[in-house]
Order: structure tokens, then sequence, then C-alpha cells
């Protein structure tokens, strides 16, 4: 899938905080944000990677948040898609698989809810954002750098992550679109994924995840944190809008409704709670 032309926000000074996948969660979105503004951390060094709107109840309501806190945004493939006004939500899941099928239902309720001027604001979106924090170069990006909608794992060979990163000037890209946080030391540069705040990361528990990069003279810091919220709360207003009880259920159980597009390494039996990483950027 075509992805967007990029945007370069240069030399950013202080700590950059990053999340993926708000998924029409509002109360996760609003957790996120009064999170950022406890942190200190500006719009301007706030990037979401992408997927604003999908599985949940208030798809407007969470967009309008994102737009009015004025933060750098990658587009997702449900971005591109509903900008479009596309059949489907790109995901990028085989035909007839269980996330192809559960993803039907929520794409009608968002795309029957989005107006024609929120539609234009996610089609000019960015494809990537770029930027710098001390001497390292940052590609944010919502599925891999090639595409998208690709799935890049914790479980997806390496090479084919050194391979995407390669084809950037970057030293470090940082994904969406898989709903799992991690880190990987590549041979040459990383390639970090922010994680999402707006479904679990399928461990068991009802947390969503980001990540907060911290520079200082030698490097840079990357630490995941938890994002706990009141998911009961969204999780009714799914029940409430008649939505798929199948992902309203995820959000307390903290396990994905299925786990089709997870390459074996990835698929947590029974759910392990993630623990919070740290890792170590280096020039
Ligand atoms: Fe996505």
């Amino acid at each position: 899938m075509m992805i967007n032309p990029k945007r370069d926000l240069g030399l950013l000074n202080g700590p950059v905080l990053l999340f993926g996948g708000p998924y029409s969660n509002l109360a996760a979105t609003e957790a996120m944000q009064a999170e950022a503004q406890r942190l200190q951390i500006p719009p301007e060094r706030v990037i979401c990677t992408g997927d604003i709107i999908a599985y949940c109840a208030e798809p407007v309501e969470t967009l309008e948040l994102i737009r009015h806190w004025g933060i750098h945004v990658v587009q997702g493939n449900c971005e591109q898609s509903l900008g479009a006004g596309a059949p489907d939500c790109g995901c990028g899941f085989d035909s007839g698989s269980s996330c192809s099928l559960l993803s039907i239902e929520w794409y009608r309720y968002a795309s029957q809810r989005v107006s024609p001027e929120q539609q234009y604001w996610m089609a000019e979106l960015p494809g990537q954002v770029d930027f710098q924090l001390g001497s390292l170069r940052f590609s944010v990006v919502h599925g891999s750098t090639q595409s998208i909608n690709e799935f890049i794992f914790p479980g997806t060979p390496q090479a084919l992550k050194q391979a995407r990163l390669s084809a950037t000037a970057a030293d470090v890209v940082v994904g969406g679109h898989c709903g799992i946080p991690f880190g990987e030391r590549l041979e040459r540069g990383y390639w970090l994924n922010a994680g999402v705040i707006g479904m679990p990361a399928n461990d068991g528990t009802r947390d969503g995840w980001y990540l907060l990069l911290e520079p200082d003279s030698n490097g840079v810091t990357a630490n995941w944190h938890r994002l706990p919220y009141q998911a009961q709360q969204s999780r009714q207003r799914m029940q409430q809008a008649d939505l798929c009880d199948a992902y309203a259920q995820a959000l307390t159980s903290g396990r994905w409704p299925s786990t089709d597009i997870l390459p074996e390494a990835d698929r947590l039996e029974p759910a392990t709670p993630l623990k919070p990483q740290t890792l170590r950027l280096s020039y």
C-alpha cells in the first residue's frame, strides 16, 4: 500500500513520548493525554504511530481529542482507509480470517460517523515522521518503512527488520500497527515499537503501553511504560453501541480474540504479563 510523504521535525530538545493505536478508545486516550501532561511533555514532542480509529465505540470523540491536543500523528492504515472512503480497514488480515471478519463491524460503525472534514484530515497525515534526538536519527512509521500495513512483531526475523531499517537514513525505526511493545538491537541500529493504548498487549492485563525516549550526553534511553485506564468504561461503551463482543471482552480480559496474525514465538500461552523494558540506544 502507498505511504504518504514524510514530515521532518528536525532536532528535538527533551524527552519524546510515543504511543500507538488509540483505536476509538476515548478513556485510554484521555489517560494518555493526562500522563503526557503529568510528565510535562508538550504536544510538539508527542508522536502517535497511527490507527486513531478502530475497534472501540468512540471514533469521533477520540479523533477530536487527538486533533485538539495538537500532537504529531503518523497515518495508520485505518486513517488511510477511512480518509479514502475505502471499503475496509486495510489491516492486511487474510481474507476470511477471524481478524478480517471481526474488523468489518467496527469499520462500518466508524465510517458512518466520521465527517468529510475529518476524512480529509486523516487522508493528509504524513506517512512517516522523522526527528533527531541527541545525535540519533529516528524514523516513525505505522507498519514498516516499506508498507503501511506490514506487521513487524518481536518474532519477525531480524534480517527483515534490518532490511527495512536500512531502507531509511535513520539509526532507529519506531513502528506501530502490530499492537505489541518491544525494542530490539539490530546489527546496525534499532527497531522499536511503542505499543498501543486502545487494546491490551495480549498479555492478560488491561493496560496499554507507551514509550518514552530520554536523551542524555551519550545517547538515548528508551523506556516502555504501562498505561492503566478505565477499561471497564470503554467496554461498556462498546456494549451500549452493540459492537463486537469479542473485542469488548478483550479490553478487560487482556487477551485478543484471535492470534491468527502473531508469529508462533509471540503467542503467549498462558498469558504472561509483559515486563516494562528499558533499552539503551547508543551512537
Ligand atoms: Fe494498523
